[in-house]
């Protein structure tokens, strides 16, 4: 029996790592490193639609990464807000529906604002799902999610998956993160129980549309087994 094609990938995760150490490199402000970060952001976004994901998940801040400088944080929710403000349009036009995964309602009005408008602006749209992780951690994903199950009634994986910030998308199937760090981070645990990984040695704002073909190859060599023989 010749074995069977791999089935290709619709939904990759990244944890876009490396924004301080780029900056730290060169001897510039972190806020520099967030900066072309963003710029990364953009053509994986690009690069997804045109690979034909039909999601793509993007960890931006963490449930931990309010432990940074508050200036830090500043800095980050003010790109947010510029990334945006700038890109939603070409985003909304290219079939992109915008999602948002973790708790950002925890983050100031004038970011919810914008973010709500953009997810309604982008809702009815049928291309590649763009999923945000904001003030995002998978445990406390599990734990919002297993509340409102129970509230269902029994829990099962089956009650807890449909509750998750996922739910609404296609399994997880690559999860990439850049930098060079091999950990999780508190991201997509529950999910990333049978996706490949792939640790990329680039720092993320040197991450290009040829790294997500480059990974997406190499996934595609990938013999996934689900326990079975
Ligand atoms: C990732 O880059 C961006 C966010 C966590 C928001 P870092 O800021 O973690 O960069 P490093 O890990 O310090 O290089
Ligand atoms: C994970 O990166 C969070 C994001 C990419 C948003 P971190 O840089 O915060 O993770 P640790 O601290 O190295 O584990
Ligand atoms: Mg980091």
């Amino acid at each position: 029996m010749t074995k069977a094609e791999p089935a290709p990938a619709r939904h990759v995760a990244i944890i876009m790592d490396g924004n301080g150490r780029w900056a730290k490199k060169r001897h510039l402000p972190r806020v520099l490193g967030h900066q072309r970060g963003v710029e990364a952001v953009r053509r994986a976004v690009r690069g997804a639609r045109e690979l034909g994901l039909e999601a793509l998940t993007l960890y931006a801040f963490s449930t931990e990464n309010w432990s940074r400088p508050d200036e830090e944080v500043s800095d980050l929710m003010s790109l947010m807000k510029r990334f945006i403000l700038s890109d939603l349009e070409e985003f909304a036009a290219a079939g992109v529906r915008l999602k948002i995964i973790g708790d950002y309602r925890a983050f100031k009005p004038d970011v919810v604002e914008l973010v709500d408008n953009a997810i309604a602006r982008t809702q009815d749209n049928i291309g590649t799902t763009l999923a945000v992780a904001l003030n995002y951690g998978s445990r406390d994903e599990i734990a919002r999610a297993a509340t409102k199950a129970a509230q269902k009634g029994p829990i099962t994986p089956e009650t807890i998956g449909a509750e998750l910030d996922t739910a609404d998308m296609p399994p997880l199937d690559l999860l990439i993160r850049t930098s060079g760090e091999v950990r999780l981070s508190n991201f997509l645990l529950w999910q990333a129980a049978y996706a490949e990984m792939l640790f990329m040695d680039v720092l993320w704002p040197d991450f290009t549309a040829e790294h997500l073909r480059e990974a997406l190859e190499t996934f595609a060599m990938r013999e996934r087994r689900y326990g079975g023989r």
